[in-house]
């Protein structure tokens, strides 16, 4: 990826991409702007690009993904990078090597970067000071998912022109889900007006402390929105403590064509996948002319490009 020499891409001040907190609306605006010139590149026939040639990339998945791990891979391969996925399953982890054995282990291999994902809260940022290198967090338990926020807000800025002003509801399991957090963070950071809809047992105590306003039904809450984020029912996280009834639910808080009637008629509708349809999601609207599901994978690959390479920029004896 190669900045217009006319707009140069702003400086990023960090080594490591942990979460959205922490980031300014430039750093945003900065990342934002490099995955326009990906989704580009990705749309060429050639896709490739040498900015991180001689690099190695880590992908370190303790938890399962198919969109974030593949699109990790594609994203540094596209730019050159030599990608090993760890097979977390195969690996000495199994014979109880801790988290930060395994972080010492691959740093002694001289990674640049490395991709985590892990289901403890924090898990990410502690293996990040036991490294040399970049790392990414690619989802660490309930707290944070940045990729996805960021690629979420390529996609919305694609199809509405902007971020700022628009209503953003977002929809289901806000409790257990990093994505709705760093939704949350980056919308507001970039001036979008932030829902959230659910029923009390699905939301953070200190959830109106994000900055969003609160809906307990889809009537209200949807009312005037540009745009619906659904989220899955993060059943593993629950323990077997929630839903007495999946058919409940989704009559109260499933998102169908009754239901997005209520948003605005140019409202668009997102979900990060994996999708339960039936449960979250209705497969009409999921599969319907105002889905975006599909350009949020797409947009998936860009960012993380952009984010591979903006962290790449910062390696030392980087071009
Ligand atoms: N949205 C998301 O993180 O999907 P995966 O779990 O498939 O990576």
């Amino acid at each position: 990826l190669m900045a217009d020499p006319a707009h140069p891409h702003p400086p990023f001040p960090h080594r490591h991409l942990l979460g959205v907190a922490g980031l300014s609306p430039a750093d945003i605006k900065g990342l934002l702007a490099s995955a326009e010139d990906a989704v580009s590149l990705s749309r060429q026939v050639e896709k490739k690009s040498a900015t991180l040639r001689g690099r190695t990339q880590i992908n370190l998945f303790f938890e399962n993904s198919t969109r974030t791990q593949s699109s990790f891979e594609i994203a540094g391969k596209r730019l050159g990078a030599d990608v090993m996925n760890m097979a977390v399953g195969n690996s000495s982890i199994k014979k109880g090597e801790t988290l930060l054995d395994t972080a010492a282990t691959l740093n002694a291999m001289r990674p640049d970067i490395i991709v985590v994902r892990h289901h403890a809260a924090g898990a990410v940022a502690l293996l990040a000071q036991k490294v040399d290198c970049s790392v990414v967090n690619a989802g660490d338990g309930a707290h944070e998912h940045p990729t996805q926020a960021l690629l979420d807000a390529l996609t919305i800025t694609r199809a509405k022109g902007r971020i700022e002003g628009l209503v953003v509801a977002i929809c289901g399991d806000v409790l257990h889900s990093r994505v709705a957090r760093s939704n949350i963070l980056l919308l507001n950071a970039l001036g979008a007006r932030v829902r959230v809809i659910a029923p009390s047992t699905l939301l953070p105590a200190d959830v109106e402390r994000l900055g969003v306003t609160v809906f307990r039904d889809m009537r209200r809450g949807l009312e005037g929105v540009d745009v619906v984020m659904m989220l899955r029912l993060q059943l593993e996280r629950m323990n077997g403590s929630f839903v007495p009834s999946v058919k409940e639910y989704f009559k109260h808080f499933g998102l169908d064509d009754a239901k997005l009637a209520y948003a605005k008629p140019d409202a668009v509708v997102m979900h990060p996948g994996p999708m339960n349809r039936g449960v979250e999601i209705a497969s009409d609207v999921a599969d319907g002319p105002r889905s975006l599901i599909r350009d949020q994978v797409e947009m998936g690959v860009a960012v993380r490009m952009a984010v591979l390479e903006t962290l790449g920029r910062r390696l030392p004896n980087a071009a």
